[in-house]
């Protein structure tokens, strides 16, 4: 899907949005002169913003002052949110984008078509509601196709997060969310190889089991490869993405507003696995990824797991249940234990594991964890200020491990309520025996109001980052 293209001159049909230097602003070839006197009183003045609506074509005329780096590319795509409903608002179907830096004007297409998103599948009006916009041009002086390229597999992937988020447990159950991956692997070019609830019994995975012991839907285990001849890891990375399709709590039930109501978002972290997998095997990144889901609702049946019962997991490790609605972590334990058969040169895992995240942070960051090497995290933080997804790093303290000793198994599911997120990542931490990163993703992947160009429900957290973490990866040689 092309949402973005490099042009050499806008064409008729173009509304414009440029992008000028506010410090060497004198004139641009785009706007009239009446306008370019305009622009230069409104640089002046410091307006933020210089708007032509007189003339057959809409202008937005953008000046940049002063910030720059990271925090200036976050400021553009942020105006390219309030450009895209100026645009819709418009009618405007194309708009080109002109810049004097190749840098904003990508920041400046990714913030609109970001934006521009819409979930409109269960409207019987689609049409009424639908977004005029269509695409952006790009024209500034050295954009390369790769850089269109990556920025539209971004754009593409992160639609396909954010309407995986955003589909109802109705049509998503675990069946289907596996037939999904199916369809998105064929497309992009990547293996996947579903487990059905037979294989995983006979497999022994314990948690994912009980997790779906209350279900009427079996439970599936995904298993998504990207293998190019010319990868430059030895060692696969692996990306396991909790896939809890919905999630009451189980008998520990979850009351419904502001709680349960929201929770079909609970297998964000499987939606980050498979759109990071698509942008890897469109752009054909010379880097070898696998991807694991397990996938489950956690429902109440008269088969249910219930408070107290005792588990064994996929490792072997036994566990007391103290709460249902601990689940997550049941059947992520069981992929990172499979992950170890991978012999990875890195695990990254992707949940939204637990309220206390997003008690912790809100819905403005990531709560991070791991024990892989400074490098790799440095490398993850560096993703993170270059997409604007902000991680904020908590430890792995032996006493948060020490909150989840049971009296009678090896293990409790349950730790203190206080530094909960940290409690959870430990108990994840006894499944692996490789370099790991945990994404507690639980605070931003599903928004209650639309925030700039990440719009209310499924907002694609996670995907971006990766993708450009695996990007500078596979630029490494190992
Ligand atoms: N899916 C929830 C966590 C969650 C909370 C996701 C808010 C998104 C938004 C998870 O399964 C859960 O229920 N966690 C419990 C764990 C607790 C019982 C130890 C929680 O955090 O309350
Ligand atoms: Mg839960
Ligand atoms: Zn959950």
């Amino acid at each position: 899907m092309k949402f973005i293209k490099s042009v050499s001159k806008p064409s008729d049909n173009d509304q414009m949005i440029v992008i000028v230097d506010a410090n060497k602003f004198k004139k641009s070839v785009f706007l009239e002169k009446a306008e370019n006197d305009a622009v230069l009183a409104g640089i002046e003045s410091k307006r933020n913003m210089i708007q032509f609506n007189s003339g057959s074509v809409l202008k937005l005329v953008l000046p940049i002052y002063d910030a720059s780096g990271w925090e200036l590319s976050e400021k553009v795509r942020k105006m390219g949110a309030k450009f895209c409903s100026i645009l819709n608002e418009h009618k405007a179907k194309h708009a080109c984008v002109i810049s004097f830096d190749k840098h904003l004007a990508l920041a400046m297409a990714e913030g609109i078509m970001l934006s521009n998103y819409q979930f409109l599948k269960y409207f019987t009006d689609k049409k009424k509601r639908s977004n005029s916009l269509q695409n952006i041009h790009v024209l500034a002086d050295t954009v390369e196709a790769k850089d269109l390229d990556y920025l539209n597999a971004v754009i593409d992937s992160t639609y396909i997060a954010r309407d995986l988020v955003n589909e109802p447990h109705s049509f998503l159950n675990a069946v289907q969310l596996s037939e999904e991956f199916k369809k998105i692997g064929k497309e992009a070019g990547f293996n996947v190889e579903v487990w059905n609830e037979s294989r995983i019994a006979a497999q022994k995975m314990g948690g994912i089991l009980a997790v779906n012991k209350g279900s009427k839907i079996p439970p599936t285990f995904n298993i998504m490869e990207y293998k190019p001849k010319n990868a430059n890891n030895k060692k696969p990375i692996v990306l396991v993405g909790k896939g809890v399709v919905y999630d009451t709590g189980g008998l520990s039930l979850k009351p419904t507003p502001m709680s349960m109501d929201h929770m079909k978002c609970d297998m964000a972290g499987s939606a980050v696995v498979v759109s990071v997998l698509n942008a890897v095997a469109k752009l054909g990144l010379p880097i070898h990824v696998v991807g694991l889901v397990p996938a489950t609702d956690n429902w109440i049946g008269e088969n249910s797991y219930a408070p107290g019962d005792v588990i064994t997991m996929y490792s072997g490790t036994t566990v007391e249940v103290l709460n249902t609605d601990a689940e997550g972590r049941l059947v992520l334990a069981d992929a990172l234990h499979f992950a170890k058969k991978l012999n990875p040169m890195l695990v990254c895992d992707f949940a939204t594991l637990t309220g206390a995240a997003v008690r912790a942070i809100g819905p403005y960051a990531t709560a991070f964890m791991g024990n892989a090497d400074d490098k790799l995290k440095q490398s993850v933080f560096e993703s993170s200020y270059s997409v604007f997804e902000r991680l904020v790093e908590f430890p792995l303290w032996q006493e948060y491990a020490d909150e989840l000793k049971s009296e009678i198994a090896d293990m409790s599911n349950l730790g203190k309520g206080e530094g909960g997120q940290i409690s959870a990542a430990k108990f994840l931490e006894h499944f692996t025996d490789y370099p790991w990163m945990h994404f507690d993703i639980a605070g931003p992947a599903f928004n209650h109001a639309a925030d700039a160009y990440k719009p209310k429900g499924g907002t694609g957290v996670g995907v971006r980052l990766m993708i450009d973490f695996l990007i500078k990866q596979s630029q490494k040689t190992k």
